[in-house]
């Protein structure tokens, strides 16, 4: 699907000025759950000057020239770590990359001790993910360097729900009144979380589809609690897709998920696949969406996610964009 395309009279990293500190308020990203609108409207305002970097012949501004950003994953990336990475480098930023596999995390290093290691060697930024939810927030109070948080187990991936708005409004121009969907495991989606803060916060509402033993437990309570108005659940498929803007099947998460969740793959999949029969039901201009990785043939069908209304490759475009913007506001939004 064609986006729209940014405004040409953007301000590039080369121009525009420091971050409002009267709008920024973060020294570290670690969900959406703090964010205001404004904040979300500068970091997407942000990412178009850095997506115009990206159509540059050298895709690279001295923006963070001095500056050290270092990746610490100690989960499987494919997508996140690559575009940080990326991003780190667009903006000329020095960048270390740990495997947690291949450092001394196997010879018995605690987490605590791996962060000071790595702030001793002069990291500005530090972009973690991790299995266990939380650990980013504990890292924050060990480290004075700025903390990015890449996924934490169940509970957040802000910089991937950040690029979910950007291509929703690069192609829909706004996310306010939008009907988004999202179908599959939304027990042990940190994506969906972040999104749900990310998108209400934006004005949109949001439809979490899943069959109920793929709901977490109490999420009725937590929407009423949390006054969550324009987040809904629905366990059947068909009126989630009922005039959707966008729709976001998510993967299931075999290596959180316990035994007996489901009674089979093949009824998922039956019950839950999101078809081009079933996608015919949201709006003709409905927008595909998938976090990755995807397991094609179970959550979605090849059809729909190679098909005309997916933009599925654009989101991973995009997230270096994102990142470009969520490095340069966390360093100061200070030219160098
Ligand atoms: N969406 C996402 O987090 O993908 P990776 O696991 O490949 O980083």
């Amino acid at each position: 699907m064609k986006a729209i395309e940014p405004n040409s009279s953007i301000a590039t990293p080369e121009t525009f000025p420091p971050p409002s500190v009267a709008v920024w308020q973060h020294s570290h990203v670690l969900d959406l759950d703090d964010f205001t609108q404004e904040e979300i409207e500068l970091v997407l305002e942000t990412a178009d000057a850095m997506a115009e970097v990206l159509t540059r012949e050298v895709k690279r501004v001295p923006t963070l020239r001095g500056k050290t950003v270092v990746t610490m994953f100690y989960e499987p990336s494919t997508r996140t770590r690559a575009s940080f990475e990326l991003a780190a480098k667009n903006l000329s930023a020095d960048t270390v990359s740990l495997d947690a596999s291949k450092s001394s995390i196997v010879k018995g290093e605690s987490l605590i001790d791996s962060l000071r290691t790595i702030q001793a060697l002069g990291a500005d930024i530090i972009v973690m993910r991790h299995s266990q939810s939380g650990a980013p927030y504990l890292a924050t109070q060990h480290v004075t360097c700025s903390l990015i948080n890449a996924g934490d187990g169940w509970h957040a991936h802000p910089s991937q729900a950040l690029l979910d708005l950007y291509t929703i409004r690069r192609h829909l121009g706004t996310l306010a009144n939008l009907k988004v969907t999202i179908i599959g495991d939304i027990m042990h989606s940190r994506v969906a979380r972040s999104n749900v803060w990310g998108m209400t916060t934006m004005g949109a509402r949001v439809i979490l589809c899943a069959p109920p033993t793929l709901l977490p437990r109490g999420l009725d309570s937590f929407i009423a609690n949390c006054q969550l108005p324009n987040v809904s659940i629905e366990t059947e498929i068909e009126p989630a897709l009922k005039n959707a803007d966008v729709v976001m099947p998510l993967r299931l998460q075999m290596e959180r998920q316990q035994s007996g969740l489901l009674p089979s793959l093949r009824e998922y999949i039956q019950l839950y696949q999101l078809t081009l029969e079933r996608l015919s039901l949201a709006k003709p201009h409905v927008l595909v969406m998938h976090p990755g990785p995807i397991n094609e043939g179970i959550e979605i069908s090849p059809e729909v996610a190679h098909g005309a209304q997916s933009v599925i490759e654009e989101q991973v475009t995009n997230g270096v964009a994102i990142r470009m913007a969520l490095l340069y506001l966390i360093a100061g939004g200070k030219n160098k």
